[in-house]
């Protein structure tokens, strides 16, 4: 069942920089990144290229650490990557010479498992996502979107409490991103898993997304936090809808011009 009446913090930023160091001096790529994740919540982050969001990501899944300031994961101070927080990319990284079943058992070879347990596993979670008739093909016979799935099924059979997910669904037409953006939500309410995604898809922040987070550059900052209050799953061509990425447009109009955008809207 989705936990969505607790008000756990998962995940807790306070007073978050970022600074790479760049021609020899420190560059700030983050400034005083301050937010919470509840348990149950769908979140996106919005921002144009640069403004830091895949960075942002990579701090919550421990990949690099804060220059300054607080980056908690369910009370803990995050330090190194966690099998909690899954990070799951727009480019599958699955290996071509594995099936899809042993693509995901072999994410599962820290877990434990007997062999048995893992294919079981592994099954389920191919099964949850469609691909049960797909378990003995190599990636190099499956559509982007049929690849995108298999990298879910890997990240899911992990039993993680967070998926990071940074434009999972860029390099998707649009037919298949529709039904992978169905398919999360689906996931998403029978697993319990929470979720926070990278995405330059206006669209598809506000059908996915409890809050949007929006992001300016230079440094990269959190503009807005805004509640999407429509309830799931959300019709696209309802006048609600459009209202809030009207809203949304309107928030990048005001400080960019539209031409510094990289975005579907
Ligand atoms: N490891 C790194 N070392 C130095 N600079 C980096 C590093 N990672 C990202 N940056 C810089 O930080 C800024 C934000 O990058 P990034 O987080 O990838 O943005 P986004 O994902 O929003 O496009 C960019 O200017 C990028 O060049
Ligand atoms: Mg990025």
């Amino acid at each position: 069942m989705e936990k969505t009446l607790t008000t756990k913090n998962l995940v807790e930023l306070r007073g978050v920089d970022k600074e790479f160091a760049k021609n020899g001096k420190q560059e700030k790529v983050l400034s005083g990144i301050d937010f919470d994740v509840q348990e149950g919540e769908f979140i996106s982050i919005l921002g144009k290229s640069g403004c830091g969001k895949s960075t942002l990501l990579n701090l919550i899944g421990g990949f690099d650490q804060p220059t300054r300031g607080q980056l908690h994961f369910d009370g803990k101070q995050v330090t190194k990557p966690s099998r909690r927080a899954i990070m799951l990319f727009q480019f599958y990284a699955l290996l071509p010479w594995r099936t899809v079943l042993k693509n995901v058992e072999l994410a599962l070879e820290p877990e434990g498992l007997s062999k048995e347990e893992s294919r079981d596993r592994a099954i389920t979670y191919l099964k949850l996502v469609g691909l049960e008739d797909s378990l003995h093909q190599f990636p190099s016979q499956l559509s982007g979107g049929m690849q995108q799935r298999v990298a879910i099924a890997r990240a899911l059979s992990i039993r993680p409490e967070l998926i990071l997910m940074d434009e999972p669904f860029a390099a998707l037409d649009t037919f298949n991103r529709y039904y992978l953006q169905d398919e999360l939500l689906r996931i998403k309410q029978q697993e319990g898993t929470n979720i926070i995604l990278v995405t330059h898809d206006i669209d598809e922040a506000v059908y996915l997304s409890d809050r949007i987070f929006i992001m300016d550059a230079n440094p990269g900052v959190i503009r807005k936090k805004i509640s999407v209050e429509l309830p799931k799953p959300r019709d696209r061509a309802h006048s609600d809808f459009q209202y809030y990425r009207k809203w949304i447009l309107d928030e990048f109009n005001f400080s960019q011009k539209l031409d510094d955008l990289d975005f579907n809207i």
